[in-house]
């Protein structure tokens, strides 16, 4: 019977990860896949990642089901990390959380609590966004609209197209999915005035804010990538969050995320919790413990916590190093007369990700003529680049314009 399945279609990421490897150019510069890389290409294990695994291996005693919410202690830590420990969302009982496989586990896990809590709502999600927010939000049955976010020519946030849309068409009760921060695959976040504005524009429409923070730490620092789920939680009297620890904590293999939502009181949080436990019964019974075990280490030890924030630190400060290489290095090899929007852009932005102004023949080109790897969509890992060859990068970058 299986014959008759259908082929799947293929898979842009996974297409363009075996053109880079398949490549063995000295000249490589490969900014397509999404995961931090090191200044030697590589994606090592943290060193609080490896110690905590050291000290967990030897205090283990059992591997016991940890429960159907996951890890309590990282359901707590990370929570507090995400909100602030002295937010109201966490001391006033409202916030039921759960442990999720990755960030991609609890955008579905979000997902689904939004389609049981109301199944007449749409997903609205920025155009445009990480390619699985519509097949991870969109198999449970939710429908999903697009909302206008960024202009690919001129590199800005259309911010007023964004309110337009979601001010006209969407409707009290419909989720709006927001990137806390280091947008994929922009690099363009809300500044803090825009996110006061959507704020204000979401409470007066009675809009759910569904915040998907995969990269704290990695934009402007931890607190500061977390100003708009904040805001969001200090006004509104429900939120739903999805957080990853895939790449701040580098643990992607590991699969550590967390589902939390902000309710109106005590009791509605129990009964969210209840259908987040029952929705994970249903696909998975129990959550696996490792990964979350491991950020409850690091987040409850004072050195490893302190470790961990300067690892993470040194990595988003090589990361903006190389977003201002790259800018002066276009800058330099253009003049400002046509790239210093470009440059400025890149330079400004934030996390992994900018979205070069190119076109799918620009891209391709740059990947077969100049052995350049990134996406059709232009977008690039800044984390790919090296210092040594930003000059390189750019100059390939500036010939396919
Ligand atoms: C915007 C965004 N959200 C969520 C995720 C989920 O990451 P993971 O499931 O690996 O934790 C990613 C990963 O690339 C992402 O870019």
């Amino acid at each position: 019977m299986f014959e008759n399945l259908k082929p799947t279609p293929p898979d842009a990421i996974v297409g363009m990860i075996k053109l880079a490897a398949a490549d063995h150019s000295p000249d490589k510069i490969d900014l397509g896949v999404g995961i931090y890389q090191d200044k030697s290409g590589a994606t090592p294990v943290m060193g609080a990642v490896k110690r905590a695994e050291t000290l967990l291996l030897a205090e283990e005693t059992t591997k016991k089901y940890i429960g159907i919410l996951g890890n309590p202690s990282f359901n707590r830590l990370f929570s507090e990390l995400m909100f602030g420990a002295d937010s109201e969302a966490i001391t006033s009982g409202r916030l039921a959380v759960a442990q999720a496989a990755g960030g991609s586990g609890a955008l579905r896990l979000g997902a689904e609590l939004i389609k049981l809590a109301n199944p007449s709502a749409t997903v609205w999600v920025s155009t445009p966004t990480w390619a699985n927010h519509q097949p991870l939000i969109g198999s449970t049955g939710l429908p999903i609209k697009p909302y206008p976010y960024y202009n690919k020519q001129t590199q800005t946030i259309d911010f007023d197209e964004m309110c337009a849309e979601l001010r006209t068409h969407a409707v009290a009760g419909d989720a709006v999915l927001l990137h806390g921060c280091c947008h994929n695959p922009t690099g363009a976040d809300l500044t803090h005035e825009q996110w006061q504005a959507i704020a204000d524009l979401m409470l007066e429409k009675d809009l759910l804010p569904f915040v998907d923070i995969a990269y704290a730490g990695l934009g402007d620092g931890l607190d500061e990538d977390s100003y708009g789920l904040r805001l969001l939680a200090d006004s509104f009297p429900e939120l739903v969050l999805a957080a990853s620890c895939s790449k701040n904590f580098g643990l992607y293999k590991e699969r550590v995320g967390l589902v939390a939502a902000l309710t109106t009181t005590p009791e509605a949080a129990k009964l969210a919790e209840g259908q987040i436990g029952l929705t994970m019964r249903r696909m998975i019974s129990m959550p696996p413990d490792h990964g979350a075990a491991l950020v409850a280490k690091i987040l409850a030890d004072p050195q490893l916590n302190a470790d961990w924030r300067k690892e993470l630190e040194d990595m988003r400060v090589r990361m903006n190093g190389l977003r201002t290489a790259l800018a002066d290095a276009l800058v330099a090899q253009s003049g400002t007369h046509n790239n210093g929007q470009m440059a400025a852009a890149i330079a400004a932005q934030k996390g992994m990700f900018s979205l070069l102004p190119v076109t799918p023949e620009q891209a391709e080109k740059l990947r077969s003529e100049h052995s350049v790897y990134l996406l059709n969509s232009g977008r690039i890992n800044i984390a790919g680049a090296k210092f040594e060859t930003i000059d390189r990068l750019a100059d390939c970058i500036l010939a396919v314009l």
